[in-house]
């Protein structure tokens, strides 16, 4: 049985490579290319998977590069449903300069979803969603795709007796603040952008984050505040959780795999506090994780029970 279904509408197949120096006009000598099937939903589901959560990958794909895309998200060994779309997935590439340490990223446009195809998605939703537990919507919307489709997920998401988490930005976060999400997890800058100022102190993130809820139809607003760690946010009452301390070791993807640690735990009957400490400590083991690969479950377990030692960065696993 599937307990989560994640939402990506706009999946990107991420290119990376390296080279000495980026440097204007000369060619660019590079490293061979590393491939990864990039989008908020997609990550959610592959932590969710290596935690033993049932979860299955919902996005559309087309052309040569949803081929390679699908391909990728196959090999993880994730289960996942496609929706064709006549155009090819979008790509994203990333040179990283080993002189200067520097990292650039370029994000190639995406083609617009017709509205066929995100019928189509929805429709997929509505099928794959019977008798789960969540609905993970995560990941920016591609071109062509309003706002106002988060409404539609939500309305698909009850419909199936599920709850939704939706973790984006922009216009799509203001539109999922309309809805009856269960939860919904923006980060500072986020959070800022929504309110229209910026946040400094603890009271100003905190009077922010009240009056976002008390004006949305949502259960929970997280806000994840990096190093800072994260403020829960409910009717009843309003939690400061200090992040685990930790030394970076170059990971990414802290916000994605906090969604998928969060998710893990709720399904595991945490409480709200507990499931979203479990979610910390999967943010922090993405950043003491290099490169692209996935944190270890068994290191989100020892932090989340105390029981990594704070400032052991880990070895490379992939
Ligand atoms: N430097 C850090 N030290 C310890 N924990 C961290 C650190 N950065 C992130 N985390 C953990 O991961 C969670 C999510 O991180 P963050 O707030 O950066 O999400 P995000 O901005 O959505 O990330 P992303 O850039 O991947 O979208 C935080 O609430 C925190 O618990
Ligand atoms: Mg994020």
């Amino acid at each position: 049985m599937t307990d989560v279904v994640t939402l990506t509408l706009g999946p990107a197949l991420d290119c990376t490579t390296a080279t000495d120096r980026v440097r204007p006009t000369r060619k660019l000598r590079c490293d061979a290319p590393r491939y990864d099937a990039g989008g908020g939903g997609i990550n959610v589901a592959r932590l969710l998977h290596a935690l033993g959560t049932d979860a299955v990958a919902l996005f559309p794909a087309g052309g040569w590069t949803g081929k390679a895309f699908e391909d990728l998200v196959r090999s993880s060994g994730t289960r996942f449903r496609v929706v064709p779309t006549s155009s090819a997935t979008r790509q994203s590439f990333c040179v990283n300069d080993r002189g200067t340490g520097l990292q650039y990223r370029f994000v190639l446009p995406g083609a617009a979803l017709q509205a066929a195809e995100q019928q189509a998605c929805l429709d997929a939703l509505t099928a794959e969603a019977v008798g789960a537990r969540f609905v993970v919507l995560s990941g920016s919307l591609p071109p062509g795709v309003p706002p106002t489709i988060i409404a539609d997920v939500a309305d698909r998401t009850r419909a199936a007796g599920a709850r939704l988490i939706v973790d984006t930005s922009g216009e799509a976060l203001r539109s999922a603040l309309e809805t009856d999400a269960y939860l919904v997890k923006p980060d500072l800058e986020e959070l800022e952008d929504l309110v229209g100022q910026a946040l400094a102190t603890d009271a100003d993130q905190e009077q922010a984050a009240r009056q976002l809820l008390a004006s949305s139809g949502i259960a929970i607003l997280l806000v994840s505040l990096a190093e800072r760690g994260a403020l829960i946010v409910t009717r009843e009452e309003t939690v400061r959780l200090p992040a685990f301390a930790v030394t970076p070791a170059g990971g990414s993807g802290t916000g994605d795999s906090m969604v998928a640690g969060l998710t893990h735990g709720l399904i595991d009957g945490l409480d709200i506090r507990q499931a979203v400490r479990l979610g910390m400590a999967a943010g922090a083991a993405a950043l003491m994780t290099p490169g692209t690969a996935l944190a270890e479950p068994a290191l989100i377990h020892r932090l989340y029970a105390g029981r990594e030692r704070a400032g052991r960065p880990r070895a490379a696993v992939a």
